[in-house]
Parts: C-alpha cells; structure tokens; sequence
C-alpha cells in the first residue's frame, strides 16, 4: 500500500505557528524522548501524576517479557478510580463545560451537550442502577450499545463501581453477542431497543435475547430505550434504564481500585482461533490514554475533540471515553456514518460545533475522495486545528486528499500506528515537533521503544533503512497485561516467536531518517476498512454451513476498504455450485459475525493447495487472490500441485 513511500518521500516539517504554542516542539520532543528511554522508572513517576490517586504509588515499573513468567504491572501499589478521574474531579473547576457532545444518526434531531455535572449525575444513576442490578466490583457487565451516551454512562458506572466492561460493538450478531457473554461470563448485558445508523436500524435487543438463549439463566438484561418501539420483554430479567434512571440516586461512590485491577475486556481477532479478550488494567491506562490525548493531539483546555470510531474498538474506549475525558475535554460521540443522508455529514458536524481536533480512518477518507471535494468545500472547516488517522496504513493519494481538501495544505496530520493490544498509541508524529510523512506513523510515542526484528533470524536489524517484524523492546504502561482467562495464550501469542520482545504481528519498515513505515500485517488477521478480522473466524463461519467442506480465507488489496475478503471454498461432494449459494454463503457469514465480515469474494475450490503434510499454504492463495500468480514462488512441496492450476483458471472476478 505505500510502495510510493518507497521512491522519495514527500516531507513536511511541523509549521512555525503550530509548534510556537504546541505542547511538544522537536528539541523538546528529542529531550523528553531520550530521558524517558533512559530511566523510564523516573519518567513514569513523573507522569503518573497527571492522575488523580486514592493511595500514591512508590513502586512504578515492574515488568519483565520473559517467555513463562511474563509479567506487567504498573503504578501497582496505587489506588485509583478511574471514572473519578474522568468525571468527579473536573466537577470543581469545570462542571459546567461541557463532556459530551452527541451528534444523532439523523441530522434533523437534536444534538445533545451534557456537562460534566450532568454527566456526573447520569453516570452516579447507571452505577446505582448496575448495583441494585447486583453488580460488585469485579464482576463483568458487556455493553452492547449504539453510540449514545449512555453507552459513555455505562462504561464509566462499571470503573467507578468496579466492575468490567466488555463493549461488543453494535453490528456484531448475536453468536458473536453470545461468545463474548458466555467468555467474561457476564452478569449483566447492557443493550437498547434498537441501533440507529445512516438511516436504517439494528434490532439490538432482538440480538440480544438471541444471544441469550445460549448463555445462563442468571445473566440480566438493562435496556436503554434509543427509539422507543416495542420490543420483547422477559419479566424479571429485563430491567428498563429509562424507568429505572427516573428514580435512581444521581450520587454514588468510587470504589478503591488497585492500579492492577482491569478496568475492562475487550475481544479482538487473532490470527488463531476465536477472538481473545484483552484486559486492560486501571492505573496505567488512564495515565498513558490521558498523555498520549494532551501530546499527540494537541489537545488544549477548551478544545472540542472528535473521534469518529465507535466504543465498540479500541480506538472509542481510549479517545472518545478515557483519553479526553481524563483530561477534561469536549469529546464528540458521533452515532451515524460518514456518507448519510450525504457525504458531506462530517464536515457539517465539524462546522456545527467547530471541532478542533478530527481523528478518523483511512477507508472513511477514502470511501469520501469519490464523492468529490464539493461536500467538503461547502462547509466552514476554520475551527480545525489537527487532523489525524488509525487503523491501517494511509495511502498517499488518500493522505494527500486529506492535507488539501479537508486540512487546506495548513493542518498537522498525525497517523497512528496502536493495537488494541498497546491500548494508547505507540508510533505517532507529535504535531509540533515531527516532520510528517505521508504513510508513515513516523516516531515512537515517549517511552516507547520499537525495533525492528530479522523475521528469519530474530535479531534486531540497527542499521536504517530496515525491513522485518515490529515488535517492542519494553513495556509502557497501557499495555495489555493478559487474555482474560488464559494467560498462557497471551504469552504464546505476543511473546514466544522472539524471545524478551513483544511482537506487533505487524511487518514494517524503518528508513534512513528513522521514520516507521507499516507494511501490514504479518500473520492471518486481515484488515477490513480499519477493522481487524481473523481469516480463522471467518473460516470456522464458512465451515458451519451444511454445504460446505472445507474454506480458506486471505485478503487482497481493495480499493475503498483497503483489504477485502477473499474466500475459497471447497463443497460437499455432491453439492451444486451456484451463484445462488455463494450469495447465501456470504450472507450466511454475515449473519454468523456480523456485516463487517461478510465475503467480498467467493471461489469454488475444487481442491486447496497443501503440504504433504496437509497444511494449507496461505502464501499462494494470497497471490492468486492479489492476481500476482507470476510469483507464486515454489509449488513443488504440493501434494498435488495440479489444484494451483485449477484455482488460477477459475479466479473469480472481484464484486
Ligand atoms: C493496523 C486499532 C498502519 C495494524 C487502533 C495493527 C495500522 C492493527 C495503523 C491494530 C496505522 C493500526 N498505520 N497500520 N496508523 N493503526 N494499524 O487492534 O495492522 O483494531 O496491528 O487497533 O491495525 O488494529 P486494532
């Protein structure tokens, strides 16, 4: 994707305005950066100060990535509570300001602005109602939500009572739903009637008692009521938020958590099996989440902050709840999509409440470029100081669209490069002081110390330019510190392909200025429209359906999504392949996970092509599926080499 990257880059040093008033300029950057590598205990101290603690910390860093006894904790002597910190503390001095802004899916109602003390008053109601619900400290409540505010309160009631969420984003199905309940071995399940989005609508609570149908008797409904329509209702287990909320107490305590305990789960795809929870604990969270939202934004008090992603990522949690809320901001919670009723809806929300800070994708922007620069132009951009992106590697057509049309040649763009695994970014230009260059996340974030590893060998390559997998050298404090449940798969999957370093999954390339370049990932996650999808999932999907034998699943290189799902899949012997199937077959996968997993492409496969040993070989099923069949490399370790043939012949055309 940024093979231009490879001819000469373009670059484009931090203006002199910008940096005159940015947090971090490049001789502080060089400074900071250098000290916290140096004695990253003294650095951390420092910064673990931002948060407010209940009992302070003395011990800072304590962790170690040796394969068997991988251990990583932080600040964990302190007591905090996290919600205090992103709500109760901003009461005094800025209770009025507002915290969230919310932009409903249909630009004729009304956007809402609550302030902290509301917020204060929503979030104390929610925790209340979770306790009389029955939820302690510790105990897992998933959260299945559209992006309203409630789904802010939820995550914010479950820190400040102790217990752990585990969002599951809203265009998951219902066995994707169910998986996540039956994994955290929920209590509770926090839904609404329905999921608006660019106009149409998702029966969540419909998915919700489907879900339910495979997981215990004892786990509790909460519903919030978004549209108002009816829905089904199972007495004693379901419990009305609305109601509810008119008669809770709107003041409420904050537990006393130690810096270790998790503040929330969080699935996501690997490149084997089901989707791992990753477990995200409290101290070292907030405080990194909090830094990187001041430094890599440029966030100043006052500033109105929007992220687009949904809470059910990663991207959500860290900056549209915990990074900007922490640190007293206006964040935007933004419940539609970028191209309805038209393809001008970003713009016009940046200009109605003069957002200063817009954080999006790649695919967004590029989904944008074809609708013409006329639904940018009409609307009033002044407000925006920064711009920036996450998720996959931004083209420089895309990059570049973004500079001029949206940025006017004038605005920092910051690409992030993070993983729900880092928690808060890892390799990111700070606005102020590094010079961008389009598709690459440029610099690691302070303390942050990537290398990049012989894939072959396992030994770090020093010399620039480098070429291999992105992994890291120590820990920083938002780290994922287990899978929940099973630590010895964390272990396996981050830590023993190259002993004492965490590995991204990532290949990347590092040139002769330093800078990192992503090249994607290195493993069998894909990466759709921003959104990281395990080829194994998508396989065990196909798998299920009657008509089915065997599948393989690989990306390829798509336009607007940047990979698209490229399925080959052999049927049972008698079964007819016809267009009408693979139409099932892909609406089949959608509904066993969800609309972002449905297949881009489906090819009958009479054979795969195997080892004598019967492993699939990947390899060459990635280069017929990217029309590269000139270099397919060695075939002769096939057990029948004759299926490549067939597989070529009969590629199918891209939908
Ligand atoms: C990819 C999203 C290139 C990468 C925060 C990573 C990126 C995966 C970038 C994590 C970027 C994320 N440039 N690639 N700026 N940001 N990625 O867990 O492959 O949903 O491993 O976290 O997205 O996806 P996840």
């Amino acid at each position: 994707m940024n093979t231009a990257a490879k001819t000469a880059a373009a670059v484009y040093p931090p203006r002199k305005e910008f940096a005159q008033t940015a947090h971090v300029d490049a001789d502080r950057y060089a400074e900071l950066y250098a000290a916290s590598v140096a004695d990253p205990e003294a650095f951390w101290r420092e910064e673990g100060k931002r948060i407010d603690w209940i009992r302070p910390y003395e011990t800072v860093k304590n962790t170690d990535f040796t394969l068997g006894q991988v251990s990583i904790r932080w600040f964990e002597d302190g007591t905090l509570n996290v919600c205090a910190n992103c709500v109760d503390r901003h009461l005094e001095t800025r209770g009025d300001r507002t915290a969230i802004i919310w932009e409903p899916d249909d630009p004729k109602d009304a956007p809402k602005h609550i302030s902290y003390r509301e917020l204060h008053g929503h979030v104390c109601r929610m925790a209340n109602i979770l306790e009389d619900m029955g939820v302690r400290k510790g105990d897992r409540v998933v959260i299945y939500l559209p992006m309203i505010p409630e789904a802010a309160y939820a995550m914010l009631a479950c820190a400040r009572i102790g217990a752990v969420h585990s969002v599951v984003f809203a265009g998951f199905s219902p066995d994707a739903l169910g998986a996540r309940i039956n994994g955290c071995d929920a209590k509770v399940v926090i839904t609404a009637d329905y999921a608006p989005r660019g106009g149409k609508k998702t029966a969540l609570k419909s998915n919700t008692d489907k879900a339910l149908l495979h997981a215990k008797d004892s786990v509790k409904v909460l519903m919030v009521r978004r549209t108002g329509e009816q829905t089904s209702w199972v007495q004693g287990r379901d419990h009305d938020y609305n109601e509810l909320a008119l008669e809770a107490d709107d003041v409420s305590g904050c537990v006393e958590m130690g810096a270790e305990d998790p503040l929330f789960i969080l699935y996501t795809s690997g490149s084997t099996g089901q989707p791992k929870g990753v477990v995200h604990t409290s101290g070292g969270y907030i405080v990194y989440t909090a830094m990187t939202h001041e430094y890599v934004f440029d966030y100043h008090e006052g500033d109105v902050f929007w992220c687009t992603a949904d809470v059910g990522w990663v991207t959500g949690h860290s900056y549209i709840v915990y990074g900007p809320l922490a640190n007293g901001a206006t964040t935007l919670m933004f419940e539609g999509v970028p191209t309805w009723p038209d393809a001008g809806r970003f713009w016009e929300v940046c200009a109605r409440h003069k957002v200063n800070q817009f954080y999006s994708a790649p695919t967004a922007i590029r989904a944008l470029i074809g609708q013409g620069t006329e639904w940018v132009e009409k609307h009033d951009l002044s407000s925006l100081k920064l711009l920036g992106t996450v998720g996959e590697p931004i083209n420089p057509e895309a990059w570049n669209w973004y500079n001029e049309v949206v940025g006017k040649g004038h605005l920092p763009i910051v690409d992030t490069w993070w993983q729900t695994e880092t928690g808060g970014h890892l390799l990111t230009p700070l606005p102020g002081a590094t010079p961008l260059k389009p598709g690459s996340a440029t610099k690691p974030f302070f303390g942050v110390q990537p290398v990049i590893l012989d894939p072959h060998t396992g030994e770090e390559i020093t010399t620039n330019p480098a070429e291999g997998v992105l992994c890291l050298k120590d820990s920083w404090p938002a780290q994922m510190r287990t899978v929940w449940g099973d630590h010895e798969r964390f272990e396996k999957t981050y830590f023993s392909d190259y002993k004492g370093y965490y590995f991204s999954g990532d290949g990347c390339r590092r040139d002769a200025d330093g800078d990192y370049w992503i090249t994607g990932r290195v493993d069998d996650v894909i990466n759709v429209s921003g959104h990281r999808m395990g080829t194994a999932e998508v396989e065990s999907a196909l798998v299920a359906h009657e008509t089915v034998a065997e599948a393989a699943v690989v990306g390829y290189p798509h336009e607007i999504k940047g990979q698209g799902i490229y399925c080959y899949v052999t049927l049972m012997n008698g079964v007819e392949p016809t267009d009408e199937l693979k139409a099932e077959l892909q609406k089949w996968v959608r509904t066993e996970i969800g609309p972002i997993a449905k297949p881009d492409v489906i090819q009958w496969a009479p054979g795969l092509p195997k080892t004598r040993s019967g492993k699939i070989m990947r390899r060459i099923l990635r280069k017929i599926a990217e029309n590269d069949t000139g270099s397919l490399g060695d075939t002769s370790t096939l057990a029948d080499p004759s299926v490549v043939d067939d597989l070529i012949a009969n590629r199918a055309g891209r939908e």
